[in-house]
């Protein structure tokens, strides 16, 4: 693991870890070792975890309010079913903590907005407008996506987070959230942590069925727990799998493991063992169809044990929104305290006390 902008924090204090998952689609394969296996591996008992549902990202990017709630329910759904200890750590959804936006709000008046002219995804958007020569260079652009990283440093700054574990993209939002923080601190009061990204090199980007990264927006995922209900989960793995692109070279002719989008998911559920034993597969020559028979038996060994849950907790909602509600009283223990702190320190406190 990498710690970007490592603060002074001691070696050895607890952590506070956060980190949120936004809700747009249905898990894949790549959510899976990318996010949802590091994140739950990485709990352990010295430290704090706070894990959420970020609802008002999602809305950010999808304006499809089926959508939006199925993804929340199934992105929950899968994170317990992978093993997810709600009783161990915080786990809720963003929503439900409305110190979130008000926080949010405070920090928008005084984040200034070159910071947000230089995000990346703002950025990104005005390009795209510029390509198709666009006279409006905020052409579509909804002031959500513009403030969209002050959200994010509400989300973090709430709970005094010390360690966000991210993705790559995501770098330059811990460090606007650091920014963010270190201008309220030096403003008003000394509130809020500086946070640090953390971002795991060894975690692997899995390829998609057509070759690309693997994303919902390329449409080449192989998702976790298939998207049709109807039909046999793993029986939907399998299909997936068989799907993924190869090349055209016979089942005898030796093949190059480390340009295979087939071996590449399959070193990430492997042992190194495993792994060295199909790459002398590869060399001897293996059939495409052999390659993702083995590989169909090692993710289907780890994804099966999750199934039985996943399904239960999908088709109970109920107890999906109690765990939600149980993980927002944990959490609104913190963000109220630390939002009234932030309320009087910049002078918006009740001008008297009054007698009940
Ligand atoms: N923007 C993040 C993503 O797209 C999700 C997210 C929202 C997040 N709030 C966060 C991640 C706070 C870490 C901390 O991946």
């Amino acid at each position: 693991m990498t710690e970007q902008t490592p603060t002074t924090s001691e070696e050895n204090q607890p952590k506070r870890i956060l980190t949120g998952i936004t809700t747009t689609g249905i898990p894949h394969l790549g959510n899976y070792v990318g996010a949802i296996r590091p994140a739950i591996e990485a709990v352990n008992d010295n430290d704090e975890a706070f894990f959420f549902l970020a609802d008002y990202h999602g809305i950010i990017k999808c304006f499809d309010p089926t959508q939006i709630h199925a993804s929340t329910k199934a992105i929950a759904a899968t994170w317990i079913a992978c093993g997810l200890d709600p009783e161990k750590v915080t786990f809720y959804r963003q929503s439900d903590i409305p110190e979130i936006p008000e926080l949010a709000w405070i920090l928008n008046c005084s984040c200034a907005k070159g910071l947000m002219n230089r995000a990346h995804a703002y950025k990104a958007s005005v390009d795209v407008n510029a390509e198709k020569g666009d006279v409006d260079p905020d052409h579509g652009i909804t002031m959500g996506l513009f403030g969209y990283p002050v959200l994010m440093a509400a989300d973090i700054l709430m709970f005094n987070a010390s360690h966000v574990p991210v993705g790559k993209d995501q770098i330059q939002h811990i460090e606007m959230a650091r920014d963010i923080a270190g201008t309220f601190n030096f403003k008003y009061k000394e509130l809020f942590t500086l946070p640090t990204a953390v971002v795991d090199e060894d975690t692997p980007l899995l390829t998609g069925l057509d070759g690309r990264k693997m994303s919902k927006s390329y449409g080449n995922t192989i998702p976790l727990f298939g998207d049709n209900p109807q039909v046999d989960q793993q029986k939907q793995l399998r299909k997936a799998i068989m799907r993924i692109v190869t090349n055209s070279q016979a089942p005898e002719e030796p093949k190059d493991p480390d340009s295979c989008n087939i071996f590449e998911i399959y070193k990430a559920f492997a042992t190194p063992a495993e792994i060295a034993e199909l790459r002398t597969r590869y060399e001897q020559g293996i059939g495409w169809g052999e390659a993702k028979e083995i590989l169909f038996q090692k993710i289907d060994g780890e994804i099966a044990p999750f199934r039985e849950r996943y399904n239960e907790l999908m088709a109970n909602p109920k107890e999906l929104e109690e765990i939600l509600q149980m993980g927002a009283n944990k959490a609104r223990r913190h963000s109220r305290k630390l939002l009234d702190k932030s309320r009087r320190a910049i002078g918006i406190k009740p001008l008297a006390k009054l007698k009940k």
